[in-house]
């Protein structure tokens, strides 16, 4: 069987939450969020290990309540860094180097499905490098910031929108071309939102899966509502 491991970076701050608690320890269903995240990623089988990334002195608090859950396969708490891509990249250091397909997924995205996750594995599997993402709904445009007001920038280009797709995760890659794309950042002092876009750098192909409007990233207060109430609309589903 080949080896999977998933990445969880969870080692942000979260200051557009406005809250104190970083918004991946919040609690959803009676759980942190990242454990919550985890498990909906854990339903898929094919994965083999997860890392978790958290802050240095949330590492061993963490560990011990990842203990208690059924997972089913090892999870290990790592430190992460001060950025999202340092947090990954410290993860990416201790993945087995036999490992086939490395995926990255967001601890704040709670409602990614088995069925995406899934899909998005079998495309890194056949091409390479693949991720989720969905339309864009709104007009793009790209902007000067104004450095007066503050609240004001100007407009420098309206992007067509068939030409836009949202990135989500997760984002899955093989382990060597990750690793590939890690490196050249690293010696570049380059850095990307996402892995895609350092996979990109190198000039190789990143697919695209539709995701979901409901594959939401939690980043502001009100999206903790929305996930409270994606949640209650499960239940009363089932
Ligand atoms: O909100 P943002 O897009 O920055 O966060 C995406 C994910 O990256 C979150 O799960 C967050 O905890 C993680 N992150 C991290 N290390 C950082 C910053 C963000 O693991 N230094």
């Amino acid at each position: 069987m080949s080896r999977i491991a998933a990445i969880l970076p969870a080692a942000g701050l979260g200051t557009r939450m406005g809250a104190d608690t970083p918004k991946q320890f919040l609690d959803l269903n009676g759980m942190p969020l990242v454990i919550f995240t985890l498990h909906r990623l854990a339903a898929s089988t094919a994965i083999t290990d997860f890392l978790v990334a958290t802050r240095a002195e949330e590492v061993p608090a963490l560990a011990e309540r990842i203990a208690q859950e059924r997972i089913g396969r090892p999870v290990h708490v790592v430190r992460g860094g001060g950025s999202r891509q340092e947090s990954v990249a410290n993860a990416l250091a201790e993945v087995d180097p036999t490992t086939e397909i490395v995926l990255v997924h967001d601890a704040v995205r709670p409602f990614v499905t088995r069925e995406q996750t899934d899909r998005v594995i079998a495309e890194a599997r056949a091409r390479g490098a693949a991720i989720l993402g969905i339309p864009a709904i709104d007009t793009v445009k790209e902007v000067k910031r104004a450095s007066l007001p503050q609240d004001v920038a100007l407009i420098t280009a309206t992007i067509p929108r068939e030409r836009i797709v949202l990135a989500q995760t997760p984002q899955a890659f093989h382990y060597s071309l990750l690793k590939d794309a890690f490196a050249k950042a690293a010696d570049d002092g380059s850095t990307g939102s996402d892995e895609a876009s350092l996979v990109e750098r190198l000039g190789h192909p990143v697919h695209v899966v539709l995701g979901s409007e409901r594959n939401i990233k939690i980043t502001r207060p009100a999206d903790m509502e929305l996930a409270r109430f994606y949640l209650a609309q499960e239940r009363a589903a089932k």
